[in-house]
């Protein structure tokens, strides 16, 4: 049974449309105007316990919204969710015993409490009894190294002592469902990597199930097996991370460095290559050219061949498109699901 379940889930915002300057205002007075923003447009999902999924989209694709909707923060204005069987708007409490969240531009500790004190409260506001507190406390202060934190007051901390301390919280009542909205933003590398490994041992120990949002790609790849992607508040991609590099990773790029100058190689390589698919050539320089193609259409090794004979290549380097790049594409919408490529290829060019 899906710990997550959400069928149609949309919510819109109703904004305000005020022409500019003061008689713009005014106008709005008398006559207010509104528009109808989706910023969730009919969502279906079904997270499995212990799944760990990302959840990517560009800026204002609607991943906030979509965590708001699961805390019960937000009243969905259509469609179903469901959270460990309970609608979270409905039975916000109820819904907050189940989950933790995370969100990594606020913090839910108390600023002028120390640490300890603001788990003591969580404590009490979760009911949770007095030896399953200590031993998820004591557990927490020692996965996080959290021990030098617990007299400091949240102002004094650093962002990633107090993204520490915010993970702590979360878990306090030992939730079964963990929310993370951008955990490790502004986080130096040192502390990204050990949210990481805490988030890989509390997942391994408690089967923890996962949602996170995060526009790094290091958090997605070293978490997440399962990636959803949504764009203007629609699921656009729902499957495995690593499905993505095998389903788009098929654009190649071939690297050639030249033992002399040859100012027109694009003209040398179009003669060489003859009637092969599309191959786009750059040439940065005269001792430089990059071609790209679709691995699927040209082989790499049969280019290389042709052009060895035809070019004084003394180097050359072969490129596969990493993750982020495709991730980036598809979020420019330069690559699209329905497999062909959008993109003008001249684009790729400049
Ligand atoms: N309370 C609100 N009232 C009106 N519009 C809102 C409200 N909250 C969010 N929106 C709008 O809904 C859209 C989705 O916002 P959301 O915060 O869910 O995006 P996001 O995917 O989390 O983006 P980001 O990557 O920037 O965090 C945006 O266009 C945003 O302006
Ligand atoms: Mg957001």
């Amino acid at each position: 049974m899906p710990i997550i379940e959400a069928r149609g889930l949309t919510k819109r915002f109703r904004r305000p449309v005020k022409p500019p300057g003061l008689g713009g205002a005014l106008r709005h007075l008398v006559r207010p105007r509104y528009e109808d923003l989706t910023a969730v447009d009919g969502i279906d999902l079904s997270i499995e316990p212990g799944e760990r999924v990302a959840y990517v989209g560009p800026n204002g694709a609607g991943k906030s919204t979509t965590v708001k909707l699961l805390t019960g923060i937000l009243v969905p204005s259509d469609g179903e969710v469901r959270v460990r069987g309970i609608v979270p708007f409905a039975n916000r409490i109820a819904n907050a015993r189940n989950i933790g969240v995370v969100f990594g531009q606020r913090t839910q500790l108390w600023w002028d409490i120390p640490v300890r004190e603001a788990f003591r409260l969580l404590g009490d506001i979760y009911e949770v009894p007095d030896d399953a507190y200590r031993a998820t406390v004591g557990e927490l202060v020692e996965v996080l190294d959290l021990a030098p934190l617990l007299p400091v007051p949240a102002r004094q901390l650093s962002l990633g002592q107090r993204m520490r301390c915010d993970l702590a919280a979360s878990l306090i009542h030992s939730p079964p469902v963990l929310y993370l909205d951008e955990p490790t933003i502004g986080l130096d590398v040192a502390v990204k990597a050990r949210f990481r490994e805490f988030i890989r041992t509390m997942h391994a120990r408690r089967g923890l199930t996962v949602l996170l949002t995060s526009h790094d790609l290091g958090d997605i790849e070293e978490l997440c097996e399962r990636m959803v992607m949504i764009d203007r508040g629609r699921i656009v991609y729902d499957g495995p991370f690593a499905e993505l590099t095998r389903r788009f990773g098929y654009e190649r790029s071939l690297h050639l460095l030249f033992s002399a100058p040859l100012p027109e190689a694009e003209r040398v390589i179009h003669r060489a290559i003859g009637e092969r698919a599309p191959v786009i050539i750059v040439q940065p320089d005269e001792t430089s050219v990059t071609l790209t193609f679709d691995g699927r259409e040209t082989s790499a090794g049969e280019l290389i061949r042709d052009l060895a004979t035809a070019l004084p290549v003394a180097d050359l380097r072969i490129e596969e498109p990493t993750a982020e790049s495709i991730i980036r594409k598809l979020y420019e919408g330069t690559l699209s699901f329905d497999g062909a490529d959008r993109s003008d290829r001249q684009a790729i060019r400049t």
